[in-house]
């Protein structure tokens, strides 16, 4: 059998690192994306894993990264960096430089990054997972807390479905995913799930879609959710 290969964009911390580690022990070909590599500690020190320099809010970088992982088509892309912004308990609409820093890592990093890997996830028949969140779905939205994180993840579910629309008729599948509420930096203490368990439960997830599946939202569980 082939060596599956992935591609993360931002493995550094939480889920994304969690995700280079369980496909390593996998025996995958991990590319794992970061924008300081430096700083990526852990990471580091996960064998089996090829660090790569990947800032998602950078084209440049982006280029840079998909020239670099040029070599094999990916079987799996997972767009996994992203940023919380203000934590907001009302609505408040965010200053110039919080809603350019969300929306720039939320939305924009995965419509580039979802480009330019998309050929080489259609190469191999693969898949690209968006790392959504629940809290991006409109019919599930109650009240108005983290209003700006919330845009942010409603916008990229429009971008992971017309990525779906795009590149599923082309032989890719394309799926949202939310990973539960999860302790990580993001995530907090008090969070529902360990990492560990929502990169097992999302993994299930990702090997059992497949064409039907293109352009669905789930849980980790693989439960649907609304959008
Ligand atoms: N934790 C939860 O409960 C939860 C719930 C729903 C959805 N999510 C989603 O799950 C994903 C991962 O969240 P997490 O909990 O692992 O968050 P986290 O612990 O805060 O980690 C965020 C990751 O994104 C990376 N990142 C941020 N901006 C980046 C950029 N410009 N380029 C490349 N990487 C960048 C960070 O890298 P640096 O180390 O360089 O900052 C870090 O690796 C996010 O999309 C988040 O919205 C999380």
């Amino acid at each position: 059998m082939t060596r599956k290969t992935v591609l993360i964009a931002g493995a550094s911390r939480g889920i994304g690192l969690e995700f280079a580690r369980q496909y390593a022990i996998q025996g995958w070909k991990v590319y794992a994306g970061v924008r300081t590599p430096a700083k990526a500690t852990e990471l580091l020190r996960v064998k089996g894993v090829e660090v790569l320099p990947l800032d998602v809010t950078s084209a440049n970088s982006i280029a840079g990264a998909a020239w670099h992982a040029d070599e094999d088509p990916l079987n799996l892309l997972i767009v996994c960096a992203g940023l919380y912004g203000p934590e907001t308990t009302s609505f408040l609409a965010p200053g110039d430089a919080d809603f350019d820093a969300v929306m720039r890592t939320n939305v924009l990093g995965p419509m580039r990054v979802i480009q330019a890997f998309a050929d080489s996830v259609i190469g191999a028949r693969g898949t690209i997972a968006v790392i959504s969140s629940e809290m991006g779905s409109i019919s599930g939205a109650r009240g108005s807390k983290g209003l700006l994180y919330r845009a942010s993840k409603a916008a990229v579910n429009m971008v992971a479905k017309c990525a779906a629309n795009e590149y599923g008729p082309r032989g890719a599948t394309v799926v949202t995913l939310h990973p539960g509420w999860v302790k990580t930096d993001m995530g907090g203490p008090n969070a529902e799930i360990e990492a560990y368990d929502s990169v097992v439960g999302m993994r299930g997830v990702l090997e059992r879609v497949g064409p039907a599946e293109n352009g669905g939202y789930f849980n980790y569980d693989g439960t649907p959710i609304t959008w």
